[in-house]
């Protein structure tokens, strides 16, 4: 019997990748997704890869009563995955209440659910920004929390501390709290990938976009700072290998392999990587010629941080497998596929 998982935010970028993934290792998977900042068309991208239709409901997870209405529709729910949020550091920075509103009531109502359906397996989508400008560049789980720069990272960090508390009142609920770095790249098929709503926040789809003429130049978002080239320092990570990772802490927790009910992975490649470098690989990997300019700070950015992913290899057995050439590759070929 194929344990049913329900993905919350399965039409979203890494929410679509590791349902292709999750369907791959023999799961059944729901989606909720209301298309705030997606398309209904990656569902269909998803049955191209896998051949599987998903359920998706498109209902607003604000709205607790019908939240509550998919999970009584679904009584077999064996494992939801929570990617559901709000994620561009800048905007939540110009719009901190409706970041608040969204990624907080959402992941509240979803907890009430799980508690009142008695769900056991818990994986919550939480990412780096929890560390906000950390004294060490490179970062463990355990390494202090400075505040968050922005209100989504502070979501992030609250959203952690909602769940942690949740379980402390909880018999039975186990959790995987997984910080992602920066997922970048597409699937290899070019069927699904990072569909920007407007114009893109993040450094890798401002790029493709640029290499391709829908922007006319992007900006380096300041070049004065404290790193090896002034440019800011990210751990970037593709999103496949971030997918699997969501397979891989659900059967950590289905086949009971958890030390304790509330587990927090890194999810990053280990390496540090400066905006000037990210543009030079793309560069040198897809021959294109980017167009970019140097432009003022941008506010919320964290200066540099990356990933001491030793635990989530370790206990997760978590493998990476796609290089920096295949993160803009990849993206690359899914810019071309959006154009065609
Ligand atoms: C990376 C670097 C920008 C665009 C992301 C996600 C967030 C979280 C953490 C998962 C920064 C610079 C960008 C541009 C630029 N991930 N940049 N020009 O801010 O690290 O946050 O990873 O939870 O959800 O948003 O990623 O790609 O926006 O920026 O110079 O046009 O690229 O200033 O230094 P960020 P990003």
């Amino acid at each position: 019997m194929m344990s049913k998982i329900l993905v919350t935010g399965g039409a979203g970028y890494i929410g679509s990748h590791t349902i292709v993934d999750l369907i791959e290792n023999g799961f059944e998977v729901i989606s909720i997704d209301n298309f705030s900042a997606s398309s209904s068309s990656v569902l269909d991208g998803i049955k191209k890869i896998t051949g599987k239709v998903v359920t998706n409901y498109p209902i607003d997870l604000t709205n607790f009563s019908d939240t509550h209405k998919v999970f009584t529709e679904n009584k077999d729910i064996a494992g939801v995955i929570h990617f559901a949020a709000f994620k561009a550091v800048g905007e939540s920075v110009e719009q901190p209440l409706v970041y608040y509103n969204n990624n907080l009531t959402s992941l509240i109502n979803v907890l009430k659910c799980v508690k009142e359906f008695n769900i056991k397996h818990f994986v919550f989508s939480s990412s780096c920004t929890v560390y906000g400008n950390p004294d060490t560049v490179c970062v463990t789980e355990d390494t202090p929390q400075k505040s968050a720069e922005s209100p989504y990272g502070v979501t992030k960090q609250m959203g952690e501390r909602i769940i942690e508390d949740y379980l402390k009142t909880s018999k039975i609920g186990n959790a995987v709290l997984l910080r992602y770095f920066n997922p970048v790249g597409a699937h290899p098929s070019a069927q699904i990938g990072e569909l920007p709503i407007g114009n893109p926040t993040n450094l890798i789809p401002a790029i493709t976009q640029t290499a391709i003429g829908k922007l006319p130049k992007m900006f380096v978002h300041g070049n004065d700072y404290d790193t090896r080239d002034g440019s800011c320092l990210r751990d970037y990570i593709h999103v496949c290998d971030i997918a699997n990772a969501h397979t891989l802490a659900l059967q950590y927790l289905t086949n009971c392999k958890n030390t304790s009910n509330c587990e927090i992975f890194n999810l990053g490649s280990g390496t540090g990587i400066t905006v000037f470098e990210a543009i030079k690989t793309f560069e040198t990997t897809t021959q294109q010629q980017l167009n970019y300019e140097i432009g003022p700070r941008r506010k919320g950015d964290v200066v540099a941080i990356y990933a001491n992913n030793n635990l989530a290899k370790e206990k997760l057995g978590w493998q990476i497998k796609y290089c920096l050439n295949d993160m803009m590759q990849t993206a690359w070929q899914w810019q071309l596929h959006l154009q065609s």
